[in-house]
């Protein structure tokens, strides 16, 4: 999608950290954005800083738990009805679930992949059918992490199995909605200088009183950013690119790129020699993924 300029979109989580960076290029490309997100003070802080820039105009702030899907819907008939349709969707909304498997409970299970990957769910079900019945091409992304492709050896369980769902989520999209003119990005985020630390100020009632992470949510919360870590824009500008080129993957550290080459090692060296070599060159002939 080139042409963005007072175009709508939609960014869930857009009120802090990488959602807040895309919302803003995404501005600065004059487009129109809506940034959903469950933190009042992000919105406000954030609202209040595109006044400073002077944007403000062409961005509005809700409130929306991307796991209430009552709400996911009003939040899309609003966007629809005051930007004059959304096309771009970003699916940024996460939090950092983080702890050992052996104390992780149903609640921290269902805390990680309800926000994590239902969220992301229940943005594609509210918002592609409008996007469809509106014919004029448009963009969804959705915001994993390099824990998709490789995990953290500890700790990620959750996180990871979330994150690699949303992968392959934005992958098999992809064709299908080519046919309806919307183009497919995933974003695969390195470290970012955020608020994902907060995953525990982030859980709602209903998962607190049975979670085997308190204490770990309360040692990350006081984690400080790494001086090396990525300032969020960075990933905006990243995405902008992808929207415009229509780009599946967005990796945005080079330096995990060592990570990546010894899993897919690994992966290949696993598969067995073909039984019938020429059904395998048929095979390999035929991409399943088409990244540009
Ligand atoms: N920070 C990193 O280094 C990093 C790395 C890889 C992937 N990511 C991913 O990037 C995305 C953005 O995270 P971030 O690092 O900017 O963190 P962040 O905490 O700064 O921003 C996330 C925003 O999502 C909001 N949010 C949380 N739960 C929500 C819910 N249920 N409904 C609606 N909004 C909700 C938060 O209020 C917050 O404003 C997440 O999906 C995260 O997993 C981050």
């Amino acid at each position: 999608m080139e042409q963005l300029e007072g175009k709508g979109a939609l960014v869930t989580g857009g009120a802090s950290g990488i959602g807040l960076g895309i919302a803003r290029v995404l501005v600065d490309a004059g487009m129109r954005v809506m940034i959903a997100d469950l933190r009042t003070d992000h919105l406000q802080r954030a609202l209040a800083l595109f006044d400073s820039l002077g944007q403000g105009q062409r961005v509005l702030g809700r409130k929306l738990d991307v796991t209430d899907r009552e709400a996911f819907a009003q939040t899309a008939d609003e966007a629809f009805e005051s930007l004059g349709g959304v096309q771009v969707l970003v699916s940024n909304a996460g939090v950092g679930i983080a702890g050992p498997l052996a104390t992780a409970t149903f609640d921290d299970w269902d805390f990680g992949l309800e926000v994590n990957l239902g969220g992301t769910v229940n943005a594609l079900c509210t918002f592609l059918p409008r996007m469809i019945q509106q014919r004029r091409g448009a963009h969804i992304v959705i915001t994993s992490s390099l824990s998709a492709i490789t995990p953290s050896p500890r700790n990620a369980a959750i996180y990871a199995t979330a994150k690699a769902a949303l992968l392959a989520m934005g992958e098999a999209m992809r064709d299908e909605l080519a046919d309806h003119g919307i183009g497919v990005s995933v974003l695969l985020p390195g470290p970012f200088k955020t608020n994902i630390r907060e995953a525990g100020r982030n859980r709602p009632a209903r998962y607190r009183g049975h979670s085997g992470y308190e204490a770990e949510e309360e040692r990350l919360a006081t984690r400080e950013d790494a001086a090396d870590w990525s300032d969020p824009l960075e990933a905006g500008r990243r995405v902008l690119e992808a929207i415009r080129a229509n780009q599946l993957y967005v990796i945005t550290h080079g330096e995990y790129r060592g990570w990546a080459e010894s899993k897919f090692e690994a992966i290949l060296a696993a598969y067995p020699v073909p039984k019938d070599p020429e059904r395998a060159r048929a095979m390999g002939r035929k991409r399943p993924v088409k990244p540009t």
